[in-house]
């Protein structure tokens, strides 16, 4: 097992942002750009894995991200299709629980099914809780658990006041799973863009230069150290 500085974050969420500007710097297809953006998350996933840590979500395509160009859309089905299709083996036998956060029935009935089989095959693993959101709208993610909730107490089967932050959380995604302790987003960007909005409440930011398809090791390394070395409070006050 690699050894790394800790405390280390239980949940690491990451928008891996800047494969279009790299692909614009090398003079390169944008797709390429997403390509070679899948080759850096393969080593982070395998990374986290190895470190230990608990889980780690990657926002893989946004609600938002069928508004670009259609050959890019398509080309980033493509990527999704290959990875569940190549990758599923490797993350199998290391252990790894895969989740896709997101609506899968708005995805073509490809990727769907791929999705779906990813999930159903992983799902007894103990190993990293690899959460990959995909047709992913955080502001959706609450609707739908407010929905999960209304019709609950509909039905009778939980009352008004029983809807509590715990309930909120465990009818979300990430249910069962630690809040995110720390969320990196490459590219020098620094926002959310509706990725994990109740989760995120206590995570650490951080927001390295490098773009996603430069994303190393050493990078991710690096934002492990300044997590460890950063004061969480929680509201409170450490003396
Ligand atoms: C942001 O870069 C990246 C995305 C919108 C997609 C991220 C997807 C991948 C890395 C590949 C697919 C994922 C899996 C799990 C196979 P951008 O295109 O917004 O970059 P820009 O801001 O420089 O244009």
């Amino acid at each position: 097992m690699t050894t790394q500085a800790s405390p280390l974050p239980r949940h690491v969420a990451i928008i891996m942002d800047g494969n279009g500007r790299w692909a614009k710097q090398h003079k390169i297809k944008i797709a390429l750009g997403h390509r070679t953006g899948v080759e850096a998350l393969r080593a982070i996933i395998r990374e986290s894995s190895d470190l230990g840590i608990e889980a780690l979500s990657l926002y893989a395509f946004s609600t938002e991200n069928w508004k670009r160009d259609p050959a890019e859309v398509e080309a980033l089905m493509g990527l999704l299709l290959e990875f569940f299709t190549s990758e599923i083996d490797e993350l199998d036998e290391k252990n790894v629980c895969i989740r896709i956060l997101g609506d899968k029935d708005g995805m073509p009935e490809k990727q769907r099914q791929a999705l779906i089989n990813a999930e159903t095959r992983t799902q007894s693993n103990t190993g990293l809780h690899l959460n990959i959101a995909i047709n992913y709208g955080g502001r959706a993610e609450l609707a739908r658990a407010a929905r999960i909730l209304a019709e609950k107490a509909l039905r009778g089967e939980i009352k008004p006041e029983e809807i509590t932050e715990q309930a909120l959380s465990d009818a979300l995604y990430t249910r069962g799973l630690p809040d995110v302790d720390l969320l990196i987003r490459t590219s020098g960007e620094m926002r959310l863009s509706n990725f994990l909005l109740f989760q995120c409440a206590y995570a650490e930011f951080l927001f390295p230069t490098v773009l996603w398809p430069d994303f190393s090791l050493e990078d991710y390394h690096q934002a492990l150290d300044a997590f460890a070395r950063r004061d969480r409070r929680y509201g409170g006050r450490n003396s």
